[in-house]
């Protein structure tokens, strides 16, 4: 497996590859990976020839107030992980090789952003939206794999995709999950041991959830009532927002009616983590 950490290098193995007429597939992580990045990188190796991960703790994505300096990082273990997946390249570059001094254009969308994490994150999905573009001009992947745990992301890559053309498949991977339920993030490392089984509260609050819409519950005031309820009742829980969407525009719904987006995130001491499901 070949670690890169300049664009140009990249550019030049993709080139190659494409040559010789083999498909290429992009993971983009921020790194420090787990079960749940491992399993985008299974379906990647999977459907591709080549598979290309980047890790990329991208600063423009994260908020002045928010965890850029202590995200966990961990690059020797992280290319471990890929090469032991079957992953071709690592792209692993500085921030100063993707946002050079005078670096000043952006992709900016204005819907979907708004709601859910946008609320709280206003300049998040920019950043996201930004540095995905860049890695897909510099991979130019056939696929793409992104996890459904951030649904809200999934949704915005997709846009943009059709939006701009970029004419690469967009797959989302399921959540995956701890044994107890907890949804799998890099962000569960800063819980101390009674955050973490505090944490738990997130999965049961939407198992509630899902168990009211599964017996034909359609009212999504109560739907959300029945979460914020739940995730009251723990004491170290403090809700960002519980929301029901329709799973394509994310505009608020208020009935289940076509596909939902059932999201929530809620702070556990001073780690923000985020959960959903998806009702067909
Ligand atoms: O989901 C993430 O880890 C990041 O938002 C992404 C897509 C790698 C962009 O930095």
């Amino acid at each position: 497996m070949k670690i890169a950490e300049t664009i140009q290098e990249v550019r030049e193995q993709v080139k190659e590859w494409k040559k010789q007429g083999l498909s290429v597939g992009l993971v983009p992580t921020m790194g420090y990976l787990h079960e749940g990045h491992k399993s985008l990188i299974d379906r990647a190796v999977k459907e591709n020839d080549k598979v290309v991960i980047s890790v990329f703790v991208n600063p423009m994505q994260f908020g002045p107030k928010e965890d850029l300096a202590s995200y966990p990082r961990d690059f020797k273990r992280d290319s471990a992980l890929c090469e032991n997946a079957g992953a071709a390249l690592v792209f692993h570059p500085q921030p100063e090789e993707m946002y050079h001094e005078d670096f000043s254009s952006f992709v900016d969308m204005s819907t979907l952003t708004g709601g859910l994490c946008g609320k709280s994150r206003p300049i998040h999905f920019r950043g996201v939206c930004t540095v995905v573009s860049k890695l897909f001009n510099i991979v130019m992947p056939d696929k793409a794999y992104f996890g459904q745990k951030d649904a809200q992301q999934l949704a915005v890559i997709r846009h943009m995709v059709s939006d701009l053309n970029f004419g690469i498949e967009i797959v989302g991977c399921p959540i995956i999950r701890e044994e107890d339920g907890l949804a799998k993030s890099s962000r569960n490392t800063y819980l101390n041991e009674k955050e973490r089984k505090a944490a738990l509260i997130l999965s049961k609050s939407l198992q509630k959830g899902k168990a009211l819409i599964d017996a034909g519950e359609e009212d999504v005031e109560k739907i959300k009532q029945t979460i914020t309820e739940k995730l009251e009742s723990e004491p170290l829980a403090k809700i960002d927002y519980v929301e029901v969407v329709d799973w394509n525009t994310l505009e608020p719904v208020e009935k289940v009616e076509g596909p939902v987006l059932v999201a929530i995130a809620v702070y556990i001491g001073k780690t923000r983590l985020i959960d959903n499901f998806i009702q067909e």
